[in-house]
């Protein structure tokens, strides 16, 4: 057994600044009044992670690339089979059946970052795509925004659950690996966090989603009734 590193610096940040705005997103709309412009911003960062995971699932180190933790259904089964095994291999990255929650927790943060941006707060504020989407669509939005937060509310509540599983039936514990990166594995792990690679990816998301966000939506209708 050797302490190497697992998680590149990029997944771990990107794991802790999601939870943050998560939480600072449901503080801007439930718990702090006038905070809707906050809450935009933060929305806007929340897409600016979530994209950036997704490129980095692709170009990032070895255990934080999709085709590291994306398996076929066999592996999944096969995995799942272990479950409930006190003595069973821990994984080296995500395991075949938490590599799937993972997919299933980004899905869900990008359709609430996207459906955010057709939003409105029915007073001053209105999302950057509000004028691009017919009523139907705004709707369909509306839904989705409230709809994908309740469901994340229960995705996150089985995640940090599977977790605390880990830790106390299966005595692995996953939190500290997602805080300092490293873990006590059999194999060698990846040799660096690939800063560089990794500021070239997050110059190249703030590009994508300040044009998504700025550039590319038209100017918003000045309501006539104000003056
Ligand atoms: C807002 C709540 C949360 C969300 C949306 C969330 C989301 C995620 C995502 C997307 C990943 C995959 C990381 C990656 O490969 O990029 C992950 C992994 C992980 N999360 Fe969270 N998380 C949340 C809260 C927490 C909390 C509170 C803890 C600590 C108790 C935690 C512990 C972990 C650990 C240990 C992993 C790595 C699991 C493994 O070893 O396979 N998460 N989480
Ligand atoms: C992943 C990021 C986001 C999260 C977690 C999030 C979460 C939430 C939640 C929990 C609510 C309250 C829903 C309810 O009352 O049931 C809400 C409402 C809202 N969100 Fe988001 N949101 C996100 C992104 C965005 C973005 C990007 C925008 C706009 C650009 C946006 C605009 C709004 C508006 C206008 C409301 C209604 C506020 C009001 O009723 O005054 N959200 N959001």
């Amino acid at each position: 057994m050797q302490k190497t590193l697992v998680w590149d610096l990029p997944t771990r940040l990107f794991h802790w600044l999601i939870v943050a705005s998560l939480l600072a997103q449901y503080a801007t709309v439930e718990w702090l009044d006038n905070k809707v412009q906050w809450h935009f911003y933060i929305g806007y960062f929340t897409l600016f992670l979530v994209t950036f995971r997704v490129l980095w699932g692709f170009v990032g180190t070895q255990h934080a690339r999709f085709s590291n933790f994306v398996t076929g259904p066999r592996k999944v089964f096969s995995y799942m089979k272990t479950l409930f095994n006190r003595r069973s291999e821990p994984a080296i990255g995500h395991n075949p059946l938490g590599g799937w929650f993972v997919i299933v927790m980004l899905v869900l943060l990008a359709i609430q970052a996207i459906s955010g941006l057709f939003m409105t707060d029915d007073i001053f504020l209105d999302g950057p795509y509000r004028q691009l989407a017919s009523e139907e669509i705004l709707r369909l939005m509306n839904t989705l925004h409230h709809l994908a937060f309740d469901v994340l509310l229960y995705v996150i509540a089985l995640h940090v659950g599977a977790i605390v599983f880990y830790s106390v039936y299966k005595k692995q514990k996953l939190v500290p690996a997602m805080v300092h990166g490293n873990k006590e594995i059999k194999t060698a792990g990846i040799s660096n966090s690939r800063l560089l690679r990794a500021l070239i990816v997050a110059l190249i998301t703030a590009v994508v989603v300040y044009v998504a966000i700025e550039v590319y939506p038209p100017a918003p209708q000045v309501d006539e009734y104000y003056y």
